[in-house]
């Protein structure tokens, strides 16, 4: 039995996974507007397949959803830490969220007697287990860390858009632990729950574990930042273009050819947070971490680079111009528009006094949250476009690879359409009347 504190997005991907495969899961949230939300089958955010996998567990009561923590402690022999890690202004995490749910499991453990393994999946940077996740919980439960209880660190690697096959399915499973009785426990775990699709396991220390967890997502961060840094020199030069250049070196096993993608930047609420996190640890413990520095650097300055690109391609400044904004999640397949390069953009369009219309086949309500009346909303992305003088596609939503420069013909003031995203085929849209601009690709035919 196990429980899971902390419903966001990883840890109700989590609990619905483990449920429907038919382990008794028990998860813990502080937000009873969420918990009566997910009880009644509500999703708090889209994931694909996890209602499915909600209900079922539900229903046939795998999973059952509490406030109460000392319950869930009480009735359950290991405990996932599954809460947020927020940022402050300054990029360091805030561990307020952690401090607190470790201080409710160190006061639960208290009045148990059965040896309890706590297990952090919160993303946190390193030494955090061993400075304070370990010495708070022997403080608040009075319990001695590798005999009464015990702290594992056990990162999670799933993508928004495909939580639910991630986690049936992981590429690897990192298991961080200062004791290895602890360690084995969770390995014997997931032994046990995968039987013989058991993914590759790579056992070792907390601050080991924790900081693989900034490395990869480092590392695929600077990846996203190198192609649109190759993508920007393109730009600069006729008869290149990045995507080529992006398939040829992909095909080379020491790069492969998966985050390869250029497009607007990365966002989301982990690769722009935990890149921040990364650097601050970095500086913290007197490193000058000048890479990550670039790739952040590089990443901000992609919203200039559409922009420039769009007025190069509009022939005149952006300033008053009436833009569509074809897509605002920060990928496709999710309404999440946490640090979404969309939105960015918008906020540059509004302060330059442009009017914009948006659309997007998920993330409209998200996005009224932000901008309210400040800018127009359509269901359709044809009447989106309606009258603009110029159009910026933002996001990889299929719908939108079946745009056909017609339709942008018929509908806009003048057919100028950025494809920030490189969603389309070039040729068709070069050879037609639309006048067309591609992130990383080195011409166009300006045909205003
Ligand atoms: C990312 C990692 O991929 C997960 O392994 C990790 O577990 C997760 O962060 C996390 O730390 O929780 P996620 O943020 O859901 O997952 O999304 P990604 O698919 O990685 O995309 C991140 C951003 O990079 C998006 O804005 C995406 O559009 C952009 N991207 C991705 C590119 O611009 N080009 C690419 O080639 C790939």
């Amino acid at each position: 039995m196990l429980s899971i504190i902390g419903l966001g997005f990883v840890g109700l991907s989590t609990a619905a996974v483990l449920a429907h495969k038919g382990q008794k899961v028990t998860g813990v949230d502080i937000d009873e507007k969420r918990l009566t939300a997910i009880k009644s089958g509500v999703m708090p955010f889209y994931e694909p397949k996890l209602e499915e996998f909600l209900k079922t567990s539900l229903d046939n009561g795998n999973l059952q959803i509490t406030q109460n923590i000392e319950e869930a402690i009480q009735r359950t022999e290991i405990t996932f830490l599954t809460v947020g890690t927020p940022s402050y202004s300054d990029g360091r995490i805030n561990l307020s969220y952690l401090e607190n749910a470790i201080t409710s499991v160190g006061n639960a453990l208290k009045n148990k007697s059965d040896f309890h393994l706590v297990v952090v999946k919160s993303t946190v940077v390193p030494l955090t287990t061993t400075s304070m996740v370990l010495p708070l919980l022997e403080q608040k439960s009075g319990k001695k860390s590798g005999i009464d209880f015990g702290v594992v660190v056990n990162p999670e690697f799933l993508k928004e858009g495909s939580a639910i096959d991630d986690t049936l399915n992981p590429h690897l499973i990192v298991i961080g632990s200062s004791d290895s009785k602890s360690g084995n426990i969770l390995e014997n775990f997931y032994k046990r729950f995968y039987g013989n699709e058991m993914p590759e396991l790579i056992r070792t220390n907390t601050n080991t574990a924790e900081l693989i967890k900034y490395a990869n997502n480092a590392f695929l961060s600077t990846k996203i930042s190198f192609i649109n840094m190759i993508a920007n020199m393109c730009q600069q030069i006729s008869n290149v273009d990045v995507e080529d250049i992006a398939k040829a070196i992909g095909k080379d096993p020491r790069i492969g050819s998966q985050f390869l993608k250029a497009g607007p930047g990365f966002g989301g609420s982990c690769f722009p947070k935990d890149l921040n996190a990364l650097i601050k640890f970095s500086e913290s413990v007197k490193y000058e971490p000048t890479l990550l520095k670039a790739t952040r650097d590089t990443n901000e300055n992609q919203t200039s680079v559409i922009l420039n690109l769009a007025e190069k391609t509009m022939g005149t400044v952006i300033s008053g111009k009436k833009i569509a904004i074809l897509g605002l999640s920060f990928k496709k397949d999710t309404d999440d528009v946490r640090e979404s390069v969309s939105l960015k953009i918008i906020k540059k369009l509004i302060d330059q006094s442009c009017m914009v219309n948006v659309h997007d086949p998920m993330a409209l309500n998200n996005t009224k949250k932000i901008f309210s009346d400040n800018i127009s909303y359509f269901d359709d992305p044809f009447v989106c476009m309606n009258d603009c003088d110029c159009c910026i596609l933002m996001v990889d939503w299929d719908k939108y690879k079946l745009l056909e420069p017609e339709q942008f013909i018929k509908k806009m003031k003048k057919p100028v359409l950025i494809d920030a995203r490189r969603v389309l085929d070039p040729n068709k849209f070069i050879n037609s009347s639309v006048t067309f601009a591609a992130t990383g690709l080195g011409f166009y035919n300006n045909k205003t």
